[in-house]
């Protein structure tokens, strides 16, 4: 498949305008996020804000993007973001740095080699078909949390396959109020704030414990019985790096924490926002009911059927375009640089973002247009254009576990449902780190 190519020329660098005395840019991020990144393009291929006290680079131009990303040395894991996350991910594979990285990668990517996928798809059609069983005829949804109880059932199901009824593990519940607080700490990054003893704060410590605790139980019976049961946690269990030396029960329980945050809040907002996206667009849904009539006919999506449900995955990857759930991320400079021939200092703090990325109406014509048939073409995006998993060494280890996992629950649910928003509206982002919708109701009609 023959990639698009990026025009390169000399790269602009700005300062956005608009700064205040102190707190710089932060009111016009904070009110608006996503308008406030997106429009920073004009500017300039490098955009410097001021966010209250802290000085960040926003890189706009996909080939800078490209870059950044694929020099993990020069700009490491770090900035105030990643900081925040640390305190619930620990040193696990998403929040280690560039030191760390290659170790733990090599360690965990056997769990999500291609060959384990059949395996998952199993447990996930299962899960899948167990979340919308007690639906029934012109019940009213909350979209968001069914979604959220969906993919949490599935990443726990896929991590814990031997423990009955996985999907109901206390893990959700903890799960929830931890997801919360990181993204609340993430947007308030005042120092001090999040050990104040308040009760949001309370309630974040005691889940983050009780996470703890369950993990460290299931990892001591697994240790204990000693077999391979074709989920996450045993290929962690089983994997030894060159010199024979396995994961301790921390760095396990760091990843299964990372895990467990980085695959069911985005692989939930990527579906809840499908189904917003598919009723405001009744031509395609129309065009996906008659591909899931044509090759489901009402029964559940299983891995074998991936193949002929394109149009289901290019209606991924669309949503996945309009609606990165990771949105924003950052990057710290390790040693004094240039990026496109500016300087940048060490510890210097960079942004990039997936949203302003797959918004440009330079790559994506129309950008706003929800346009499942702009991936028909045969070319592979230029890199740096189209990232909602990243790019290089620090590229999301789920992408296809995220991506089957959507597909199928897409694949699953329309070919039996019609989802209709109750509100006419156009459902808002939340306020929150990452890209998920604010909590909306629709009705079910069963097809
Ligand atoms: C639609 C679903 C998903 C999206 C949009 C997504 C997005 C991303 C992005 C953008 C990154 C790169 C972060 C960076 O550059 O700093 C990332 C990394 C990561 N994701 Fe995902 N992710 C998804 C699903 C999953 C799932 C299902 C899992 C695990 C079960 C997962 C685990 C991870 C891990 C461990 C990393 C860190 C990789 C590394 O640094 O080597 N993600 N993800």
């Amino acid at each position: 498949m023959p990639t698009r190519s990026f025009p390169t020329t000399r790269f602009t660098a700005a300062t956005a305008p608009g700064g205040l005395p102190l707190l710089g840019h932060a009111p016009a991020f904070l009110r608006r996020p996503l308008a406030f990144v997106a429009g920073l393009p004009a500017h300039g291929d490098l955009v410097r804000v001021r966010l209250g006290p802290l000085d960040a680079y926003v890189v706009c131009h996909p080939e800078l993007v490209r870059r950044l990303l694929t020099e993990d040395r020069a700009y490491d894991k770090g900035g105030i973001v990643l900081d925040k996350a640390r305190e619930v991910f620990g040193n696990g594979l998403a929040t280690c740095p560039a030191a760390d990285h290659r170790r733990q990668r090599r360690l965990l990517q056997p769990a999500f080699h291609r060959d384990r996928m059949p395996g998952y798809a199993a447990m996930m059609a299962e899960e899948i078909a167990g979340a919308t069983a007690a639906w029934r005829d012109g019940d009213t949804v909350d979209v968001p949390a069914a979604m959220y109880r969906l993919t949490t059932a599935v990443t726990a199901r896929c991590l814990f396959a031997a423990h009955e009824r996985a999907g109901s593990l206390p893990v959700h519940a903890s799960m929830g109020v931890i997801a919360g607080g990181v993204g609340r700490r993430v947007m308030l990054p005042l120092p001090g704030t999040d050990r104040l003893p308040t009760p949001g704060n309370r309630r974040f410590r005691r889940a983050r414990q009780d996470l703890r605790e369950i993990t460290h139980r299931l990892i001591a019976d697994y240790r204990a019985a000693g077999t391979d049961r074709r989920d996450l946690l045993s290929v962690l269990l089983g994997s030894v790096d060159e010199d024979g030396q396995g994961l301790s029960d921390t760095e396990i329980h760091d990843q299964v924490v990372t895990f467990l945050l980085a695959g069911m809040e985005t692989t939930a907002a990527t579906l809840s926002w499908a189904w917003t996206l598919l009723a405001a667009n009744p031509s395609v849904r129309e065009r996906l009911h008659a591909e899931l009539d044509t090759v489901l006919d009402g029964r559940p999506a299983r891995h074998q059927d991936l193949p002929a449900l394109p149009l289901t995955a290019r209606i991924v990857s669309e949503t996945l375009r309009l609606y990165p759930p990771v949105w924003i991320l950052s990057r710290t400079v390790t040693a004094d640089t240039r990026l496109g021939g500016h300087p940048l200092p060490a510890g210097a703090t960079l942004l990039y973002s997936p949203y302003l990325l797959h918004r440009r109406a330079d790559v994506f014509p129309c950008p706003d247009r929800f346009d499942p048939d702009r991936w028909l073409t045969t070319a592979r995006p230029a890199p740096g254009t189209y990232a909602p998993f990243g790019l290089g060494a620090r590229r999301c280890i789920g992408d296809a576990f995220g991506t089957t996992e959507a597909v199928l629950a897409i694949a699953t649910i329309a070919t039996r449902w019609t989802i209709t928003p109750t509100r006419g509206r156009p459902v808002r982002p939340a306020r929150s780190a990452s890209l998920t919708p604010r909590p909306f109701t629709a009705t079910l009609s069963r097809r």
